[in-house]
Order: C-alpha cells, then structure tokens, then sequence
C-alpha cells in the first residue's frame, strides 16, 4: 500500500470513528467468547487494527495484557482514554502493522477486519507478521472476507481491479481483497486448527450507512510449538 492511501484511509476512519462509537459494534466478536480458553487472565495479547476497542475492552477487563495498535488517531485515543477511566491493562499504540516492531510474541492475536482492507503485497506482510507475532503454542484469532461476498460483483464494475481478488477504490484511499474458499487454512498448514467457518454473515449497518452482509471467513487457529 502506498503511504498516500495508507494516511488517507486512516482519515477515513479518523472520521467515521469520531461520528459514531460503535461503528462496528458494541460488542465483542464472538469468536472470543467461543475459545475464551485461549485468553485466559494475565495472558498477553495483540489486537491488530483495534478500532474502537469492542474486542481489546473487554479482554483487558477480564484481566489480559493487550496492546492494541491502529494506524487511525482517533481509534488509540478512544481506547486509550477507556483504558485510563477504568484502569485496565490496555496500551493502544498509533502504529501502522507493516512497521510495528514488537519487543517479543505474544499469547494470542488478534486481527479482526483487518486483511479485507489491505492490497496483496499488505496481505503477505500481514500473514507474515502473524506467523513471527504469534508465539510458538499462541492462538491466532481472524475474519475477513471471501469471494463470495455480495459486494464483489459491485466491486469488478465500479473498482479498479488489481489481481483476480484485490481492488482499489476509484479515489485510490482504500482497497479489498478476498481470499479463496479454504486459502486461510492454506496459509496457515501447520497450525492446529480450534475454529474454522465461511459462509454468508448476518445483515448489518455501520452507523447510518446501508444494511449490508459479507462473505466471512472466521479462524483461530494455534501456531504448532515447534
Ligand atoms: C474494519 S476495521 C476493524 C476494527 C476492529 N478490529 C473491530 O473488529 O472492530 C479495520 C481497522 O484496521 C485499522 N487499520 C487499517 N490498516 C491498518 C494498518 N496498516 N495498521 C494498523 N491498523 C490498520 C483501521 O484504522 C481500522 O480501525
């Protein structure tokens, strides 16, 4: 991704954030409460792209140590802010994934809506970066989105088609990308998989926006421990 459509895109969201807060719900992803197991208190986790803290809130109130981090200003001083009233053990950080240089792995990661808004060449950085993220036996939590979302056949018409699954908005400030039926588990082989579904997901608004569903992919998956 280029810097211009990363800093634009983080506008974006600076603004869609500071109009509603709950853009994305106001409740946790419940992928979480499913393998809670995996996040039991005091463990260390990241929540990449943290938005608005629906997810990164209620781990640190259970008593994990999160570090979230996004590339919007107003998402970290949101969560900061939560964090500071209620005293938790939650640091937001103003850090763009493709940067961010963790001083070690951590227990479990994270990444909620966060691949459906890269280019390919964000997407293999990400991949990577949750590979060397996540500690050997560390859980890794995911969604995205598939080929079979709604918005794909809008997306060939009105989008600037870059690769067979990855587009980029005529304004050049965001971009989509797909991934095929069962390529998550491909790109992550040897991890054990907990949790693993594609389908159509619920209708839903942001904010005052369309009702709209995706093609989900939801993961969590465990980095084998050697
Ligand atoms: C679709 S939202 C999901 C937010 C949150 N994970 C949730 O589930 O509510 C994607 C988030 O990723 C952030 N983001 C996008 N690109 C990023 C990058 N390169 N590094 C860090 N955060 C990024 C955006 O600012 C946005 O807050």
């Amino acid at each position: 991704m280029t810097s211009g459509t990363a800093s634009r895109m983080a506008e974006d969201y600076d603004s869609v954030y500071s109009e509603n807060d709950a853009v994305f719900g106001a409740n946790e992803c419940p992928l979480l409460q499913k393998c809670a197991d995996f996040l039991p208190e005091g463990a260390r986790v990241l929540d990449l792209g943290v938005g608005q803290g629906r997810n990164a809130l209620p781990l640190a109130r259970r008593g994990c140590q999160v570090t979230g981090i996004d590339t919007s200003q107003v998402a970290v001083d949101t969560v900061n802010r939560i964090a500071a009233e209620e005293n938790l053990p939650l640091t937001a950080l103003l850090q763009d994934f493709l940067t961010y240089e963790p001083d070690r792995s951590f227990d479990a990661v994270l990444c909620f809506g966060l691949m459906q808004v890269q280019d390919l060449a964000g997407c293999a950085s990400l991949v990577e970066r949750l590979h060397q993220w996540t500690r050997p036996g560390g859980a890794l939590f995911l969604t995205t989105w598939h080929l079979e979302d709604p918005s794909f056949d809008r997306l060939c018409k009105e989008w600037e088609r870059r690769s067979g699954r990855s587009f980029r908005s005529p304004d050049g400030d965001a971009n989509r990308l797909f991934l095929e039926k069962g390529e998550i588990l491909k790109l992550f082989f040897r991890w054990e998989v907990i949790h693993h579904w594609e389908g159509l997901g619920k209708l839903h608004k942001h904010g005052l926006g369309k009702r709209e569903r995706h093609g989900e992919v939801e993961a969590v998956l465990t980095r084998p421990k050697k």
